[in-house]
């Protein structure tokens, strides 16, 4: 593997922006709309992901020695915009837990998934990192192309999700060249083979774990059993249909010579100039990681 053979754009910036959201006021409960499903679809995604994010740096760096420079640079960069959505989302849910969720049950799910993957290789973790990073980078494209995913969201909230997906993309490409690079030896097919299982099972896993907090949080707001499968249902398949819309981009993760920068989505960042201008002190980025 070298850096020019790889479709990641040479000017790409990748810009840690040490955003603060929803600390001067309390989130209402009921956040996305006064939605029970949209609030607990996307409270059960936060959830995840102090704990998530803190894997997928630890399983990216443990690469990092020996990586062509380029990609060390970006690995870093990636590690830091990583612990600053950490930091947020663990905000973000301890706002929800003061408007009266328990989140214990979804985090304790993550952490047991994890548990079962750290005893694996280094090059499985970084394999399942790569493909739960595809997997945010799609949602995050999204989020961000069809602003009715967040309509009716309480403004702060609304701008944690889009600075979060702003950053998404533009380190997307990051786990999957430290992916390329950890399995430069391996043939094309291993490669292939090993790749496309790892998503399957990642996204099993995602929607199953998913679905089930999801309900859960639910349930929390005493909405249970055909109601609130329906609820859901439609609202991930339907409308506003988030899972049906990342259908075709998830598909083409398994195309022989997929990369994430084949489609290059960087306009989607220059909608939100207020988020994507990146133009906070670097001091404070390092201060947080
Ligand atoms: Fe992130
Ligand atoms: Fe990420």
């Amino acid at each position: 593997m070298t850096a020019t053979t790889l479709p990641t754009p040479a000017d790409l910036s990748i810009t840690p922006r040490d955003r603060r959201f929803g600390r001067e006021t309390a989130t209402p409960r009921l956040w996305h709309g006064g939605r029970v499903e949209a609030t607990a679809i996307y409270n059960a995604l936060s959830s995840t992901f102090p704990i998530g994010e803190a894997y997928f740096v630890e399983s990216v760096r443990a690469f990092r020695e020996g990586a062509p420079p380029k990609l060390a640079e970006e690995i870093k960069a990636f590690t830091t915009q990583e612990a600053i959505h950490s930091r947020e989302h663990d905000a973000f849910n301890k706002r929800a837990e003061l408007a009266g969720y328990d989140l214990s049950k979804l985090e304790a799910r993550v952490q047991d998934r994890l548990a079962i993957t750290r005893e694996r290789a280094p090059i499985v973790n970084v394999g399942a990192t790569m493909a739960l990073e595809h997997f945010t980078a799609i949602l995050a494209h999204e989020l961000l192309n069809n602003p009715r995913h967040l309509e009716g969201a309480e403004p702060e909230a609304a701008d944690l999700w889009r600075w979060h997906s702003v950053e998404e993309i533009e380190h997307k490409g990051v786990a999957y060249d430290t992916w390329l690079f950890a399995t430069r030896d391996w043939p094309r097919w291993k490669r292939w083979k090993v790749k496309a299982k790892v998503m399957l099972l990642v996204t099993r896993n995602f929607v199953v774990d998913r679905t089930a907090g999801s309900l859960e949080l639910m349930r929390q707001d005493g909405v249970t059993g055909i109601k609130a499968w329906s609820l859901l249902l439609w609202y991930l398949w339907v409308r506003p249909g988030m899972f049906r819309k990342i259908a075709g981009a998830w598909l083409k993760f398994f195309l022989p010579g997929f990369h994430p920068w084949n489609e290059d989505d960087r306009h989607l960042l220059a909608a939100y100039p207020a988020i994507a201008s990146g133009d906070e002190p670097k001091r404070k980025v390092r201060r947080a990681v």
